[in-house]
């Protein structure tokens, strides 16, 4: 039996070509996205899944975490990214606030981000702790994504950026809240900045698509932050980042022969005129 979703010739990215993919050992392509531009022009290329992320927080808000981030906002982000992709599957982040302790709001947050955004699926940080959440958003039959490691939200418990799960404990604890997210039902989960033979452990562990940023390169895909690796932002230059493009620099560039062309009445001329 296919599992593609076709719709004007266009076979749409499920979670199960995502697990298809991992069986296969096809890696997965996983970029976020926040605006109708970036993503119309993401889902022009064979990119596998567009992250809604809340780091939007970061680089589209200015913001120095991503705690801030609200619902409204990410579901904002959402509609205009959902707006763009005809291919991707659109996974769109629950911001801080919206499911820790409470699986009742965890719940009317994920449904929330489903029927207003228009996503495919929702990302959660945490294992055991949020495990609740994960439990009743999935019983609504809204696909999960976990995220594990370094979690961007629970800086202000961690102190510090630095890679996590290097001592024994951290690390089994991080095993087990994989087993736990893939028994529950999630489809695939993040590992952010972990060692790199722990996300070899994890990515052979368990059946679902582990999918790494800062994680080695034996997991089933990876994910990095848009405008860190087009090099739109310039103050973030983790080890794990690879820059693909030096975009502050063309836009730089192009905005400052703009304005010559603007003081010295080089445009417009005569034909881009009426
Ligand atoms: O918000 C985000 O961009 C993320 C990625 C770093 C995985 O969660």
């Amino acid at each position: 039996m296919s599992t593609a979703i076709s719709f004007r010739n266009v076979t749409k990215v499920t979670t199960h070509i995502l697990q298809e993919m991992k069986l296969k050992g096809e890696k997965i392509a996983m970029l976020t996205a926040y605006d109708y531009s970036f993503a119309k022009i993401l889902d022009s290329t064979g990119i596998d899944v567009i992250l809604v992320g809340d780091s939007a927080s970061n680089v589209m808000a200015g913001h120095s975490s991503t705690l801030p981030i609200t619902l409204n906002e990410m579901i904002y982000h959402g509609v205009s990214v959902v707006r763009a992709v005809k291919r991707a599957l659109v996974v769109v982040d629950l911001p801080f606030g919206t499911y820790q302790g409470n699986s009742k709001e965890a719940l009317n947050s994920a449904i929330r981000i489903m029927k207003e955004a228009g996503a495919d699926a929702v990302k959660l940080e945490g294992g055991k702790e949020i495990i609740e959440s994960v439990d009743r958003i999935l019983s609504a039959g809204i696909p999960v994504m976990g995220h594990l490691g370094l979690t961007p939200q629970s800086i202000h418990k961690f102190g510090t950026y630095v890679v996590r799960a290097t001592s024994e404990e951290e690390a089994s604890k991080l095993l087990d809240d994989a087993h736990l997210l893939e028994k529950s039902g999630c489809f695939a989960i993040v590992l952010e900045k972990i060692p790199a033979m722990l996300g070899a452990k994890v990515t052979q562990a368990v059946r679902i698509p582990i999918i790494g940023i800062g994680a080695g390169k034996d997991v089933d895909g990876q994910v990095l932050v848009l405008h860190d690796m087009l090099g739109i932002t310039m103050d973030f230059s983790p080890r794990f980042l690879r820059r693909y493009a030096n975009l502050s620099e063309e836009v730089r560039g192009a905005v400052n022969t703009y304005i010559q062309d603007v003081k010295t009445l080089d445009f417009p001329n005569e034909k881009e005129q009426y």
